[in-house]
């Protein structure tokens, strides 16, 4: 039976580290929190957070500090951009000087994969990565997964599209884990060019746990959706920034781009409530013409983002 005690002082690196039951405990006080968000406007008073936004966030770095003040706390007014990091100061001074100083929490976006860890191991105060490289995204997955529950009422039995660069999409990668891991009868249809596809490492663990899953090329994005078999479609931007450097991974994303566009008339026959979910920021491969649709589900999904930091929060600061 899982209780509040489990999870004080914990940290937050992947979403691996927690149970089906204890992920589902993080949802319930999300919605609980959603429901009535005025009742907790000083749950966290006099608690204070140290944010490390190493690497650009518009939704993770803006809902994760808005969960701490709606809970009461404050939040250090800590720009890395004018910080000592610019000066060459290294990863293990930082984070022990920050040790020094006693925060409740700290929070940090790396794009350096295992830097979160890194921070944890060196910091006493409960930590939550907001990314790691293409690593993991977890506080991501979380909201993601009360979107799903919120709009169909459970996870189990899930059936979902998950589309684009699934090499380097953390959210995905995440998100992957928790449906094929830890819930039950979820069907994930993995959709991604070739030179895109879910690292084989999660892949091997999701056959050993038994998970259903199946791979298939961008062309099939259409049949998919129409098929009326999905009950959502998770779309994911093209990474420009992890791919190679220079002209080889110029031609590789110009390639991937060039057929990654979902678009309004493509959408025909999808599963009744049907919803497209995506972590954003979106580019060109949802057309804009979608987000006015009864299928753009991707903003009250971000708007999902405080509501869960902040059971999150709640949860694991002492
Ligand atoms: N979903 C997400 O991580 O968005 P940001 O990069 O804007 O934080």
């Amino acid at each position: 039976m899982v209780s509040r005690d489990d999870f004080v002082g914990r940290d937050v690196i992947s979403i691996e580290d927690f149970s089906k039951q204890e992920i589902d405990y993080v949802l319930d006080n999300a919605a609980e929190i959603k429901a009535r968000m005025g009742n907790y406007s000083q749950r966290l008073a006099g608690r204070i957070m140290v944010p490390i936004f190493v690497e650009d966030s518009t939704r993770t770095v803006m809902s994760t500090q808005m969960a701490m003040l709606r809970l009461g706390g404050s939040v250090v007014d800590f720009d890395v951009g004018k910080s000592s990091f610019s000066k060459g100061e290294t990863l293990e001074h930082t984070f022990k000087v920050i040790d020094s100083y006693n925060p409740d929490v700290v929070v940090m976006r790396h794009d350096n994969d295992g830097v979160a860890q890194l921070a944890a191991d060196l910091i006493k105060a409960p930590f939550i990565n907001c990314g790691d490289g293409k690593n993991f995204h977890p506080t991501q997955t979380f909201l993601d997964l009360f979107t799903i529950r919120e709009h169909r009422g459970s996870i189990d039995g899930l059936k979902i599209a998950i589309a684009g660069d699934l090499m380097y999409g953390r959210p995905v990668h995440s998100l992957a884990e928790a449906l094929g891991l830890k819930y039950e009868g979820c069907n994930i249809k993995f959709i991604s060019p070739e030179q895109l596809k879910m690292p084989k490492d999660l892949l091997k663990r999701l056959k050993t746990k038994g998970a259903f899953f199946s791979e298939h090329d961008l062309e099939d994005l259409e049949l998919i959706i129409n098929s009326g078999d999905v009950d959502f479609l998770y779309m994911t931007r093209v990474q420009r920034e992890r791919f190679p450097k220079g002209p080889e991974g110029d031609q590789m994303y110009e390639d991937v781009t060039s057929r990654y566009n979902l678009k309004r008339n493509i959408i025909k026959t999808p599963k009744p409530g049907f919803k497209i979910l995506h972590p954003m920021p979106i580019f060109n491969e949802v057309a804009r013409d979608i987000d006015d649709t009864e299928y753009a589900h991707y903003i009250p999904q971000a708007g999902n983002g405080p509501p869960t930091r902040m059971s999150l929060l709640d949860l694991i600061v002492v």
